[in-house]
């Protein structure tokens, strides 16, 4: 039966922490995957997580099947969150939110919903993009194109290019777009670019899907966000993930959501009963524990002002470290203008190194970055930052 099965690749990313991890090199540093670890380069347990899950075990609970979509305070605080507890939408209950398994959970149930919804269109996501949103929407049945996003010799966004990709657009194209902190280039689009993104994808009946796995990592939390008051202000249906993983540090937990913006009550209820078919046909039910903590932390105030503080120190040790990586890599030596990095936002950074300076970096130094030059900036630390730095310059010279 399985012996014309072919061996699949490594994923580009995930698969690098399989590589990483049989390194015998003691001076191996992972920049592969964006997961922010702390300046003793540990992953943290945030403290208001450790709140919520000591108030959780004080009042034990038995686990039953969650309902389909998952907690309903859950969503609520999704809700709340992405789009303003006071927000119009939330208040006329326009928004279908539903628990997802992190936010690549929740791209893969819009995109399965979508492809219900209008099977022959195209999905455009940027070039670059995050690897996996080429596999999910292909996977998902959709033929999958790029609109121009880098511009590799600018070091910086081709936006006249950006634009005109989605003016060509046919009606009903499925636009990917990173909220904030985009993934891999650390290049964002600026507020006015945006509302011209928003007026193209108005005018062409594009539909806006966002990709918000990073919020709080650029500017802040509300900052980040804002992106989505402009969408609802210009009266389009459009879809959002969201990601706790990275604002939560809880990666293996799997807590995510999708969020549909609707005409009305009416079509989100029809949404939401869709929605539910996605997942009850994927995996029934979402698990309890992850969505309990974020809801716990979300809805009670000294909890949500501890995540925010926590959060805010995350973001602050990111901008650290690009500085410290400027100057670090001009004292080894390296000629050319790195500034570039400072100007970058989220996790990573597109280095502009090439595939195979990075394979060099791999193999011969045990600094693992992604193949077309990304490098996680919340990976690097006081102890190791000279030791990549070093590295780099040598592949560089
Ligand atoms: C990344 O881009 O490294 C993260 O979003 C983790 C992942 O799932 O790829």
């Amino acid at each position: 039966l399985f012996q014309s099965v072919e061996m699949a690749p490594r994923d580009p990313i995930l698969g690098l922490n399989e590589q990483f991890n049989a390194d015998a090199n003691p001076q191996k540093v992972n920049l592969g995957v964006g997961v922010y670890y702390d300046d003793s380069g540990k992953l943290p347990l945030l403290q208001c997580v450790q709140q919520a899950e000591k108030q959780m075990m004080e009042a034990p609970k038995a686990r039953g099947y969650l309902p389909i979509d998952g907690i309903a305070a859950y969503d609520q605080a999704v809700r709340n969150l992405v789009f303003g507890a006071e927000s119009e939408p939330v208040k006329r209950g326009r928004v279908a939110t539903v628990q997802a398994l992190g936010g690549t959970g929740g791209l893969k149930i819009g995109a399965d919903f979508l492809q219900k919804v209008n099977p022959k269109a195209k999905v455009l996501i940027s070039d670059p993009s995050w690897e996996n949103h080429r596999a999910l929407f292909s996977q998902a049945g959709f033929t999958v194109e790029t609109y121009p996003y880098y511009n590799a010799a600018r070091r910086g966004i081709d936006f006249d290019g950006m634009l005109t990709a989605l003016n060509m657009a046919p009606e009903g194209t499925i636009v990917v777009l990173h909220a904030c902190c985009h993934n891999p280039t650390g290049y964002d689009i600026t507020a006015e670019q945006w509302d011209k993104v928003i007026a193209a994808t108005k005018a062409k009946k594009l539909v806006p899907f966002l990709d918000m796995a990073y919020q709080g990592f650029g500017a802040g939390i509300t900052e980040d966000g804002a992106v989505i008051g402009k969408f609802v202000a210009s009266g389009q249906d459009f879809f959002v993930a969201t990601s706790f993983s990275k604002s939560f540090s809880l990666y293996g937990e799997r807590v995510g959501a999708l969020s549909v913006l609707c005409q009305d009550k009416d079509d989100a209820a029809r949404v939401l009963s869709q929605l539910k078919i996605m997942i009850r046909t994927n995996y029934s039910n979402p698990p309890i524990h992850g969505a309990s903590v974020v809801t716990s932390v979300l809805s009670t105030p000294e909890l949500r002002a501890m995540w925010e503080k926590e959060l805010g120190e995350m973001r602050l040790r990111i901008k650290q470290m690009r500085l410290a990586l400027v100057e670090k890599l001009k004292d080894c030596g390296v000629k050319e203008d790195m500034s570039f990095i400072t100007t970058q936002v989220g996790m990573f950074s597109y280095s502009g190194l090439s595939k195979d300076q990075m394979v060099r970096l791999r193999t011969e130094f045990g600094v693992y970055g992604t193949d077309t030059g990304r490098m996680c900036v919340a990976a690097l630390n006081s102890k190791n930052i000279d030791y990549v730095c070093k590295s780099i310059a040598k592949v560089l010279q």
